[in-house]
C-alpha cells in the first residue's frame, strides 16, 4: 500500500503548473474514436486514468502512445490511432476502475452502430447513475439492453432528436453530444451540463468538422455530419487541480502562482477564498493566491457549474476545519461525498453531518494521524489537512490522488512541503 507522509507546519510558497483537466482529457481521448486516422491530444496528465483510458482505447483496436513533456507541468502528448473499424467492446475489469470508460459509448454506437459496455458500478462518493445516457440515447434511436452487467446499445444510424435531461449530468452531455454528432438531423439538448469541459469536449468536435452550437450554456444544438477528422488538440486547464492549490495557500496561509489557471473557470470558488479573507490576483500566467492570517469560515453550496465544484467539496471542508467561527457545507450532487469526513475527524477537525449538510466548526490547528484516501478529492483534501496538522500524516491509499494530480509529491515539493510518498502492507 503507497501512502504520503506529510510533515504538517509548512506555508505552499512558489509556483506550480497545471496541466490539462482529467475530466477533459479522457473524454477528449474517447471522442477521437469518432475519426479514422491518428488524433494527437496536447497537455494530457500523466495520472492513472489515462493509461486506464488508454488501455481501453487499445482494446477497442486503437494504437495509443504518450509522451510526457519536460515542462514540469505533470503534462504530455498523446497520439491515438483510430483502426477504420474499431472493436466494440470494453470490459469490466476496465469500466471498473475508471467510471469514465463509459464514454466511449456515445463514439461507438455513432460510428460503430453498436456498442458491448460494462455497467460501472457506485463509488465512495455515492450512487452514480446512468439513466440519462441511457434514455438519452434511446431518444436518439438506439436499442439499449442491460444484459449480464453490459449494457449492449445498437443502432443502425442515430437520428436527431430533441433532449431535455433531468439534471445537466456531464457525463450524459458528452455521452450524447458525442452521438449526435455522426446522427441524422438535428438534436437539441436541453439542461445540459455547462462545465468548461464540455466546451472544450465541443470545439475539439467542431475542429473535427462537427456542427455544435450553445456549448457552455443549458442548450446544445448539433447538426449531424456525414463522418469526422482526425486533429490535433489541447486540452483544457484543469480547474479542480487549480482550486486545490488554491485552497492549500489560504489554508495553509501560504502564497503561490498556479499557472495557467482559468479565474473564469473558477469564480465562485475564488469568491469564497476572497471571503475568507484571502488576496486572489489574475496574474497573465494564470492566478496568485495568497494568505496572510487565519481564514474565515465560509459556507459552501455545490451546483453544477458554474456553481462551486463538488470536487472541491472536500477541500473547502478541510480549508473550513481550520478557519476561524463555523461553516455550513451543502453537496448537492453525490449522495455518499460526505464519507471522507470521518477520517477528517480522526486529524481532530469539528465537523457533524446532517443529511447533505456539513456543520464544520473551526479549530486553529488540526492533529496528524494515519487517515485513508476514499477518493481521489478526498485524498486531496486529506493531504491539505495534513499540511496544517501537527506532525506526519500518513494518508493511506495514495493511488487514489494519482488518478487525479500528476506529479503530486513533486509539485508539493515544489511549494516547499516535506512529503514522502512510502510504501507499507496492506
Ligand atoms: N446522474 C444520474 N443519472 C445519470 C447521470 C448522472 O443520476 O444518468 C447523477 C449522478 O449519480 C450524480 C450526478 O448525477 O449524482 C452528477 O453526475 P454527472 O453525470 O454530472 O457526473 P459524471 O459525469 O459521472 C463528472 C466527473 C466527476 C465530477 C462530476 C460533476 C469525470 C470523469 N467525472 O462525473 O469528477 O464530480 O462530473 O462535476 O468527468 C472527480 O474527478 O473526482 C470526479 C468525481
Amino acid at each position: 500500500m503507497e501512502c504520503f507522509e506529510v510533515t504538517g507546519g509548512t506555508a505552499l510558497t512558489g509556483r506550480v503548473r497545471v496541466t490539462g483537466a482529467k475530466n477533459s482529457a479522457l473524454k477528449l481521448m474517447a471522442a477521437a474514436l469518432l475519426a479514422q486516422g491518428q488524433t494527437v491530444i496536447d497537455e494530457v496528465p500523466d495520472i492513472l486514468d489515462v493509461a486506464i483510458m488508454s488501455e481501453v482505447l487499445r482494446r477497442l483496436g486503437c494504437d495509443v502512445e504518450y509522451e510526457r513533456a519536460g515542462d514540469g507541468g505533470g503534462g504530455g502528448r498523446v497520439r491515438i490511432d483510430v483502426p477504420e473499424k474499431p472493436s466494440t467492446e470494453t470490459d469490466y475489469d476496465l469500466v471498473r476502475k475508471m467510471r469514465a470508460s463509459i464514454n466511449v459509448l456515445g463514439p461507438l454506437v455513432a460510428r460503430c452502430g453498436s456498442a458491448r459496455v460494462a455497467l460501472p458500478g457506485g463509488d465512495a462518493i455515492g450512487s452514480r447513475g446512468l439513466d440519462m445516457h441511457i434514455s438519452g440515447l434511446e431518444r436518439l434511436g438506439a436499442t439499449i439492453v442491460s444484459e449480464h452487467g453490459f449494457l449492449v446499445a445498437t443502432a443502425p444510424r442515430l437520428s436527431g432528436t430533441a433532449i431535455w435531461l433531468d439534471f445537466p449530468s456531464v457525463g450524459a452531455t458528452e455521452n450524447l453530444v458525442t452521438a449526435a454528432v455522426l446522427a441524422r438531423g438535428t438534436t437539441v439538448i436541453d439542461n445540459a451540463a455547462r462545465e468548461p469541459e464540455i466546451v472544450d469536449l465541443c470545439a475539439m468536435l467542431v475542429a473535427m468538422g462537427a456542427s455544435i452550437d450553445g456549448a457552455g450554456t443549458s442548450t446544445i444544438t448539433v447538426e449531424g455530419v456525414e463522418s469526422l477528422s482526425p486533429v490535433t488538440y489541447t486540452t483544457v486547464p484543469d480547474r479542480i487541480v487549480a482550486g486545490t492549490w488554491a485552497i492549500g495557500a489560504v489554508m495553509t496561509r501560504g502564497d503561490v502562482v498556479v499557472e495557467r489557471a482559468v479565474a473564469a473557470h473558477l469564480t465562485v470558488a475564488l469568491d469564497k477564498l476572497t471571503d475568507a479573507g484571502a488576496t486572489v490576483e489574475v496574474l497573465p500566467e494564470g492566478l496568485r493566491v495568497a494568505m496572510a492570517d487565519r481564514p474565515r469560515c465560509i459556507d459552501v453550496v455545490t451546483l453544477p457549474f458554474p456553481g462551486f465544484p463538488t470536487d472541491l467539496q472536500p477541500m473547502a471542508v478541510a480549508l473550513a476545519a481550520v478557519s476561524t467561527g463555523t461553516a455550513l457545507i451543502t453537496e448537492n450532487v453525490y449522495d455518499g461525498r460526505f464519507m471522507f469526513v470521518n477520517e477528517l475527524v480522526r486529524l481532530g477537525a469539528d465537523i457533524r453531518i446532517d443529511g447533505h449538510h456539513a456543520v464544520v466548526r473551526g479549530r486553529e490547528r488540526l492533529s496528524s494521524a494515519p487517515v485513508v484516501a476514499t477518493d481521489i478529492r478526498a485524498g486531496a483534501g486529506l493531504v491539505l489537512a495534513g499540511l496544517v496538522s501537527d506532525g506526519v500524516t500518513e494518508v493511506q491509499d495514495a493511488y487514489h490522488v494519482d488518478r487525479g494530480y500528476p506529479d503530486f509529491v513533486e509539485q508539493l515539493r515544489g511549494l516547499g512541503v516535506t512529503v514522502e510518498r512510502t510504501e507499507r502492507p496492506g
